[in-house]
Order: C-alpha cells, then sequence, then structure tokens
C-alpha cells in the first residue's frame, strides 16, 4: 500500500539512478514546490545538487533570509543567492501593462539563471517542482479554447536553455501531497504550509508602474494583513490572502488633518487548485480591526478595501 514515505524512499531512488554522478541546479524560490523538490534531491544526491535562488525584489517582507536561513543553513544545501533586485526593478520602471511586466520579469529571470548556471561551470541536469496539475495546466490554462488569461511565470517554468535534462520528482503529486511530502522531509511548516505566490511577486499587486516606494507601502500592508489573519488562527483555512497597493490617491481625515493618501484592496479567497475561489467570509470585526492597524501604522495609505470578487469572473490575482 501507497505510502507518503515510500514515495519518497522510491522518488529518492530514481533520483539517484537519473543522475549518476552529475550536477544538477534548481531554481529556488522559497514557495513549496521548488523547496520540496530541492530537499528531496538534496537528500538524494547532496551536494551534486546547487540551488539557484535569484531574488527579483518583488518578494513578501523576510522572505529572501527565510530562504537563505533554510536551506543554507538548517539544510546544509549549497545555494547562491543573487540579489538581482536593481535589475529588475530598474527595468520595470514606467512599466504598466500586466503582460509585459509578467514578461519582463520572465526573460530577466531566465537571464540572471543562466548567468548564474555558467558562473558555476553549467550542469548535466535542470530540476524543477512542476507538479501534476502544472503538466495538465500547460496543455489547456484556464480550460479556456488557447487563450492566454495571463502568461505565467514561475521558478518551476525555466527553459532548459543550456540542454539539461530534466529531473521532476513532484509531477505526480498534487499540491496537498506535495505539502505532505514536505512534512515528511522536515520542511518547516512555514515553508511547507506556505500560500501559494506568483512568481512576479508583488509586481503584480501593484497596478500600473511599480517602484522601490511602493513595494515597501505594500510590504507593510502585507505584513500586517497576514499578521492579523495568522493571529485570528486563520491562514490555514484560506488558500491565499495578501494586499494589493492600489494606484490612486484617497482624501481622508486623521487628527486635525487632511490627507491625500493611496488606497489598498486585501484580498483571500479559498480554493482547493487555484482554477477557482470563493472570497473568504471574514466577520467585520476581522476587517475593520485590520484596516484600522493598515491606516494607522502604514504611512501613505488611507484607504483599506476588501475584494469581494470570486473567480471566475476575477482572477486571484490582480494582474
Ligand atoms: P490567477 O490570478 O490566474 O491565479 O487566478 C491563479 C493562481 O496562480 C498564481 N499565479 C502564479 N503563479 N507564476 C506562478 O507561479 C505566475 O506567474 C502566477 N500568476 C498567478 C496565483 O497566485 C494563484 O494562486
Amino acid at each position: 500500500n501507497w505510502t507518503m514515505a515510500g514515495f519518497r524512499d522510491l522518488e529518492i531512488e530514481r533520483i539517484r539512478a537519473q543522475v549518476g554522478k552529475g550536477r544538477v541546479i534548481c531554481g529556488l524560490s522559497g514557495g513549496v514546490d521548488s523547496s520540496v523538490a530541492a530537499v528531496l534531491i538534496h537528500e538524494a544526491i547532496g551536494d551534486q545538487l546547487t540551488c539557484i535562488f535569484v531574488d527579483h525584489g518583488m518578494l513578501r517582507a523576510g522572505e529572501a533570509e527565510e530562504v537563505v536561513t533554510t536551506f543554507r543553513g538548517r539544510f546544509n544545501i549549497r545555494l547562491i543567492h543573487r540579489d538581482a533586485s536593481d535589475l529588475f526593478i530598474d527595468a520595470l520602471a514606467g512599466v504598466t501593462d500586466p503582460e509585459i511586466k509578467r514578461k519582463t520579469i520572465g526573460r530577466l529571470f531566465i537571464e540572471v539563471f543562466d548567468e548564474e548556471a555558467k558562473t558555476l561551470g553549467g550542469a548535466d541536469f535542470l530540476a524543477q517542482g512542476t507538479l501534476y496539475p502544472d503538466v495538465i495546466e500547460s496543455v489547456s490554462f484556464t480550460g479556456g479554447p488557447s487563450v492566454t488569461i495571463k502568461s505565467h511565470h514561475n521558478v518551476g517554468g525555466l527553459p532548459a536553455t543550456m540542454r539539461m535534462q530534466l529531473v521532476e520528482p513532484l509531477r505526480e503529486l498534487f499540491k496537498d501531497e506535495v505539502r505532505v511530502l514536505g512534512r515528511e522531509l522536515a520542511i518547516p511548516e512555514s515553508i511547507v504550509g506556505r500560500h501559494p505566490f506568483p512568481g512576479p511577486g508583488l509586481a503584480i499587486r501593484i497596478p500600473g508602474d511599480i517602484d522601490r516606494e511602493k513595494l515597501d507601502v505594500l510590504r507593510k500592508v502585507d505584513t500586517i494583513f497576514l499578521e492579523e489573519i495568522r493571529a485570528a488562527g486563520l491562514y490555514d483555512a484560506i488558500w491565499q490572502a495578501f494586499a494589493v497597493l492600489l494606484p490612486v490617491r484617497t482624501v481622508g481625515v486623521m487628527g486635525d488633518g487632511r490627507t491625500y493618501d493611496r488606497a489598498c484592496a486585501l484580498r483571500a479567497v479559498t480554493s482547493t487548485d487555484g482554477m477557482t475561489a470563493e472570497v473568504y467570509p471574514f466577520d467585520m470585526g476581522f476587517l475593520t480591526r485590520t484596516a484600522g492597524r493598515i491606516v494607522n501604522e502604514v504611512r501613505g495609505v488611507n484607504r483599506v478595501t476588501y475584494d469581494i470578487t470570486s473567480k471566475p469572473p476575477g482572477t486571484i490575482e490582480w494582474e
């Protein structure tokens, strides 16, 4: 009978058989899929694996540090941390079109990844945290008749430009199974239970053009929202929760003064696969408490809205 421990052992054998004495590189994002793939492959082949973490500067607060301490510190995995935030943020200056944002980030990501791989002297294999739904989704995404809703950029979607063979140990698994496998591998719950996060990061949560200042404001709002969700014990009941910084200023009043600051939206949904989603029904007390904290603690934001659109017709992300 099938168990996850059995699957892990079998996959470790398969990875060893496939890779032999070869060298493997793996793009790490801090997300569940690439994390589980990396730790599993590391169990199989140790230092034959090097992970490359391209930090595009559009991660949540504290995420880059967590990736480095977890994978280098705790798991002893060879890890290259490339801080490429200036490159990405400069390239996105003035870019407002969501698809151009996505494509710019995707292209730069591959360029930087390739550069790091070449610095390493190349590798024989490219590891990816491709899941079963990714295999299917790449055939017909969102079920529509060949309409691209969004060009996905994803650490698992690196084209093997250096003619490497792929190592994809998760390609038979669904997300919930990957989480079980991650726990089997003793990956911290903060990573295994983490909400999905899009490859282009916070850039697609700032409609309009992005800059460092907006990214900082958004990170603060996002941190408070997630703190409140965790404090209320709701994190695991929600598929995904995040904040969006809106390209609009509105008038408010604080103390005796007029404010003219940014508005933000909060989004939280339930889902089983991201293909459809329902709004998470927070109680009003939760929402007003969170909004109060955001407006009081984040300078530059004076209005908070809650996005109550389901998918379809909305998508989960705003861009
Ligand atoms: P949408 O916004 O299309 O998102 O309803 C569905 C799910 O996919 C995530 N998402 C992405 N994940 N690269 C990713 O790895 C991407 O480019 C990307 N865009 C959206 C989104 O967060 C949600 O979980």
